[in-house]
């Protein structure tokens, strides 16, 4: 800037008289940099009003530079017609001036400018020709002339069918990169009717289609700020980004398993559903239910104004509304009524068919899921998991121990057990919940196995031995049991099937044969104990024996004989006695 004023000054000064040299020196000691553009361009100026016939080399040379530079700066289309000023076949600068305007003019497919046995431009102009335009020739020509303005509508076409079959975000992003080749490359061809249509399109495929920020609304109020188009579309996406919690709020699953709880899911049921107000202007014979019937209309709208009927899915800003929705439903349960069927589609539109397939066969019949499909729905978005997770374990899960400890582990390893969401909070307790009580019945089952196995042997023992075992006052069947003299029937029975555990012939296969002989015969002493004090009858009498015959009870010598009670008498006539001698 100073040198350029510098300059200008010296004009002023010098007059018109030239000085060759001189310029050429500075020329010379001037960088190829974008900083310096202006200060060739002065040059070039003063050149202009020079009369010396050989000022034109000089000139060459600058324009030379100057291509470079607005090469530099990516404007192509200015290069080119800086370069085209330098003189052809004089040397000099001239053959890399001709080298960088073949590949400019190959670049925007300026193909009169290139001669006819140019391979590159042949193989274009067959691309060109061939009837029916696929994708790939388009890709192909494109190769070969990424700017070509032909080239880049048939591409623009192309993605509007594709957009049109399906709203593909992949698509969309392309049919936005394609716009802003046109719109910068091409932006003296253009009009500015058709720039602004350009931005607009492109702003509403990023927004509606892609789901990201509308960069070119931006750009398109920059070119004429009272585009009506534009400027409706950026009230309309101001006032749904003061709704919408962010998309990391969203998206981010640490956010939202560990982040504060800070956003106020009423207000946004309320803005979609109760709000009498609409958000936006309603269309001609529109008649207002809910802002959220209003914006699928608007977002429809306006989708199919580019890009015809849309046929395919639902569009990944409705999507994201839906999102947003299902989250506030599961946050605040009181909007759980109309937020539900909201959730339900959109677990049908984000996932493939077999995905939802499989979803519903855990649901229905308990089966696990497959290892990623947890994973994959937790990573793209939280709250869904966290949805299909209820569905599964408020239905079959509840009966499927495999799909409880898969949930429990997914949990387990995303540290989920300590969210402060409350919606994960609550599936988290639901789990517990269900493997707690699964633990339970599991012990009781235990115990109904136990039981089984002790009456199974006791039947035995009664069609084995008809003959009941002979009542061994000598022998002291509380110490065997290993149980205390005033134990009650439910300490007899668990002091016995510990020992059966113990004793289980299972558990026996590795004893000497002497040992196994020593365990039997414990055993057959233990089952004679326990035969005797299980049934009251006869512990009765047995304890009546005993106190009777060495009245103190415990330490007495023990009697070799059967005693009176070797036959079995009426327990009853030692009612009394029993009395007496109950509680020692
Ligand atoms: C390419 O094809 C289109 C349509 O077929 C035609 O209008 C255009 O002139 C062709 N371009 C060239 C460079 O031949
Ligand atoms: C089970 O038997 C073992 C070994 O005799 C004993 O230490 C334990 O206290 C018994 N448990 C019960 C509940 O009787």
């Amino acid at each position: 800037m100073f040198l350029g004023v510098l300059f200008l000054l010296w004009i002023c000064v010098a007059g018109i008289q030239c000085d060759l040299k001189n310029q050429e020196d500075q020329v010379l000691g001037l960088k190829i940099d974008p900083g310096s553009q202006s200060v060739y361009l002065n040059l070039l100026q003063q050149l202009e009003q020079c009369n010396d016939i050989k000022k034109v080399d000089l000139a060459d040379h600058i324009y030379y530079r100057l291509g470079l530079i607005y090469l530099i700066e990516n404007q192509e289309w200015k290069a080119v017609g800086s370069f085209e000023k330098v003189r052809k076949d004089q040397g000099g600068v001239s053959d890399s001036t001709g080298k960088h305007l073949h590949k400019l003019y190959l670049k925007f497919g300026i193909w009169s400018k290139l001669s006819n046995d140019d391979e590159a431009k042949n193989q274009y102009l067959n691309l060109n020709s061939s009837k029916v335009q696929t994708i790939e020739n388009i890709n192909e020509m494109l190769d070969i002339a990424p700017y070509d303005y032909h080239a880049r509508s048939l591409m623009r076409a192309e993605l509007l069918k594709r957009l049109k079959e399906e709203l593909d975000i992949s698509a969309g992003q392309m049919f936005v990169s394609n716009s802003e080749i046109i719109l910068d490359k091409h932006t003296t061809k253009l009009s500015l009717a058709q720039r602004l249509s350009l931005h607009y399109e492109a702003a509403v495929i990023q927004m509606f289609a892609v789901n990201s920020i509308p960069t070119h609304l931006r750009k398109c109020l920059a070119v004429d700020m009272d585009h009506e188009p534009c400027k409706k579309l950026m009230l309309f996406n101001t006032r749904l980004g003061k709704i919408n919690p962010a998309r990391s709020q969203m998206l981010d699953r640490e956010m939202y398993a560990f982040g504060d709880e800070s956003i106020d899911w009423n207000k946004v049921v309320n803005f979609y559903f109760k709000d009498k107000k609409p958000c936006t202007k309603l269309p001609p014979n529109y008649k207002f239910e809910s802002n959220y019937k209003l914006i699928e209309r608007v977002v429809q709208e306006a989708l199919e104004q580019i890009i015809g009927p849309v046929r395919g899915k639902r569009p990944d800003f409705l999507k994201f509304i839906d999102s947003v929705l299902c989250q506030a439903g599961s946050q605040a349960p009181n909007n759980k009524k109309l937020t539900s069927p909201i959730c339900k589609r959109l677990v049908k539109d984000i996932l493939t068919a077999d995905e939802h397939k499989e979803i519903h066969k855990a649901a229905i019949q308990g089966e696990q899921l497959s290892e990623d499909l947890l994973e994959k729905l937790w990573s793209s978005s939280p709250n869904l998991a966290m949805y299909v997770v209820e569905g599964i374990i408020s239905k079959a899960g509840k009966k499927s121990p495999g799909l409880q400890d898969q949930i429990a582990n997914f949990f387990k390893h995303h540290k989920l057990f300590n969210s402060n969401n409350r919606y994960v909070k609550t599936q988290s307790n639901s789990i517990n919940n269900l493997i707690q009580r699964r633990q339970q019945q599991n012990q009781q089952r235990q115990r109904q196995q136990q039981e089984w196995f002790f009456r199974q042997q006791q039947q035995q023992q009664q069609r084995y031995q008809p003959p009941p075992p002979p009542l061994h006052t000598d022998k002291d069947y509380y110490k065997i049991l290993n149980i205390p003299k005033n134990a009650d029937t439910k300490e007899i029975r668990k002091a016995y099937l510990n020992f059966t555990k113990m004793y289980h012939p299972d558990k026996q296969g590795q004893l000497s044969e002497e040992q196994q002989k020593k365990n039997d015969e414990k055993m057959s002493e233990i089952n004679e104990a326990y035969e005797t004090l299980s049934d009251e009858g006869k512990r009765r009498e047995y304890d009546m024996a005993r106190s009777g015959q060495y009245g103190a009870g415990p330490g007495g010598m023990p009697n070799e004989g059967s005693g009176m009670f070797g036959q079995r008498g009426n327990p009853f006539q030692f009612n009394q006695n029993f009395k007496f001698n109950f509680g020692f």
